[in-house]
């Protein structure tokens, strides 16, 4: 279908998206694209979880991987469904400047009257080079750790994640008032990896600089183990080398919601 409008193009974009989302639960899927000030665009997908209330809705995922990108100049969102109450609720916290606008098959909210025609979208990737050691992954996540989001907890995460063909993508932890939807690094970057259709992660880079004991959280080991069950996990653990781990390790006896997937 001709896309005669930028919003009306992102439309059909996000539409498009919404074979990226990973939903073998409500087998319901749902898609965002967030434009950015040069036409640039970001996918964000739901991700759902054997354990429910770890799914990660479309439009957070998005707005997460915008954040580990440092592309916040989100000029307009378009999503698949119709924004919830709570969506609209994050909305206002995570773009105050974008308003609601009519007309559109999908819910669109922009703040821009001329919005730039959606281009291309924007590479997932770190500009570094593969690693080409443990310690240098580890030296990436720190770095990437400076972007993360935190005026709640001032406590920084970064991660690298490398997929097959070695590239990796950053992830942060982005924090809003509202803490239930806040996003760890871990899950902020397996998310932008099923968003963008990259293939299953190999290994993860986890540095929290301000804590020499980093370890995933319980819902991040929950999530790598169902998105990146054969991962290894490579944690930050100061001047001391960096130690490895694996999903199945960190969670053993884990809920895999085999009887759900019927
Ligand atoms: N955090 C992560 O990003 N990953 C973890 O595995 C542990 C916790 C973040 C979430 C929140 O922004 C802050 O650290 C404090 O929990």
């Amino acid at each position: 279908m001709p896309a005669d409008t930028p919003l009306a193009a992102l439309e059909s974009i996000a539409q498009s998206l919404t074979e990226r989302a990973y939903v073998p639960y409500s087998r319901h899927p749902q898609a965002a694209a967030l434009l950015l000030s040069d036409g640039l665009w970001i996918p964000g997908v739901r991700v759902e979880n054997a354990s429910f209330p770890l799914s990660i809705p479309a439009l957070l995922n998005g707005f997460t991987t915008a954040a580990a990108l440092q592309r916040t100049d989100v000029v307009a969102v378009v999503q698949s469904d119709p924004f919830t109450a709570v969506e609209q609720a994050y909305l206002t916290m995570a773009a105050p400047a974008l308003v609601a606008v009519q007309g559109t098959q999908f819910r669109a909210l922009t703040h821009l009257a001329q919005l730039p025609t959606p281009q291309a979208p924007l590479s997932p990737f770190c500009a570094s080079p593969a690693p080409e050691s443990e310690a240098q992954g580890i030296s990436l996540a720190r770095e990437i750790a400076q972007h993360a989001v935190i005026p709640a907890s001032n406590f920084p995460v970064g991660t690298a994640l490398q997929v097959a063909d070695g590239k990796l993508v950053p992830g942060v932890n982005v924090e809003i008032a509202d803490w239930l939807h806040i996003l760890c690094a871990e899950r902020n970057a397996l998310g932008t990896a099923v968003s963008y259709g990259l293939s299953r992660a190999e290994t993860l880079f986890l540095s929290c600089p301000q804590d020499a004991t980093a370890s995933p959280c319980g819902a991040c080991r929950q999530v790598l183990l169902e998105l990146a069950p054969n991962s290894r996990i490579w944690m930050d653990r100061g001047e001391a080398a960096p130690q490895m781990t694996q999903p199945g390790d960190l969670l053993p006896g884990a809920f895999t919601g085999a009887s759900l997937h019927t």
